[in-house]
């Protein structure tokens, strides 16, 4: 190999790990919380292949979540569940942030007062 191709080559292999570097960089500024996070899900289990990347649709949830009557279940304990009080329209996202503090709904109007993950 000529000193000319190698550094192509060495150039090539240097812009594509930046590339990459910068890909992540921009990834890592979207950090995950609890059990997404210890998982190290990819980016595309909620938000799938779509970009730019949009709030994710409740079935991308789903697929790991269930149903909401499982959901609900697992609150059920709570009185009131904040699983679904009486609007039953409202989708996970509305409450629960991925890359920022979540959000109760609820308390728009009530003060239950839970802690949201
Ligand atoms: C690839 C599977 C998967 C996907 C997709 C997924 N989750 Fe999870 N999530 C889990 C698992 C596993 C847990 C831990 C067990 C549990 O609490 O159900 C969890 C936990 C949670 C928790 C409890 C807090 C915590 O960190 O333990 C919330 C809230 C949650 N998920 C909401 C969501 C929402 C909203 C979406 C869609 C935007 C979503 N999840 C997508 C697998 C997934
Ligand atoms: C109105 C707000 C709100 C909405 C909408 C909502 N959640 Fe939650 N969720 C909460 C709150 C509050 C908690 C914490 C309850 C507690 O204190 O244990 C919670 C807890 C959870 C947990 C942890 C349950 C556990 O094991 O203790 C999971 C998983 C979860 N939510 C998933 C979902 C999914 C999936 C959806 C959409 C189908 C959803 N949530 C919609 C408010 C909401
Ligand atoms: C567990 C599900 C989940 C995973 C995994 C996830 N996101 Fe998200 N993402 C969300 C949710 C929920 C929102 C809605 C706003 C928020 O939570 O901050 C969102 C919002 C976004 C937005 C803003 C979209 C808008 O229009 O407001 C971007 C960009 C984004 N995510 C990028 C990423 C990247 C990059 C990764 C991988 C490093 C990633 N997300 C992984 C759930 C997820
Ligand atoms: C847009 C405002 C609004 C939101 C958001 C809202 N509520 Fe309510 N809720 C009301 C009103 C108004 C009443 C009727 C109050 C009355 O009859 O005194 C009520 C009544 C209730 C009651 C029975 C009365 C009581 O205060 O004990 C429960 C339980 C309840 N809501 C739970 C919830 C839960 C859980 C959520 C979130 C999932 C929620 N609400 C979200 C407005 C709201």
């Amino acid at each position: 190999m000529s000193m000319k191709t190698l550094l192509c080559a060495c150039a090539a292999f240097c812009t594509a790990l930046f590339a990459a570097g910068s890909a992540s960089a921009a990834d890592s500024a979207m950090p995950l919380k609890g059990a997404h996070k210890a998982m190290n899900l990819p980016c595309e289990a909620c938000h799938g292949d779509i970009k730019p990347r949009e709030v994710p649709e409740e079935s991308k949830c789903m697929v790991c979540h269930q149903s909401r009557e499982a959901v609900k279940a697992k609150t059920a304990k709570l009185k009131p569940n904040p699983h679904y009080g009486h609007d039953e329209t409202v989708e996970c996202t509305e409450c629960h942030k991925e890359h920022q503090e979540s959000v109760l709904l609820c308390d728009e109007c009530h003060q239950w007062g839970y802690k949201t993950p």
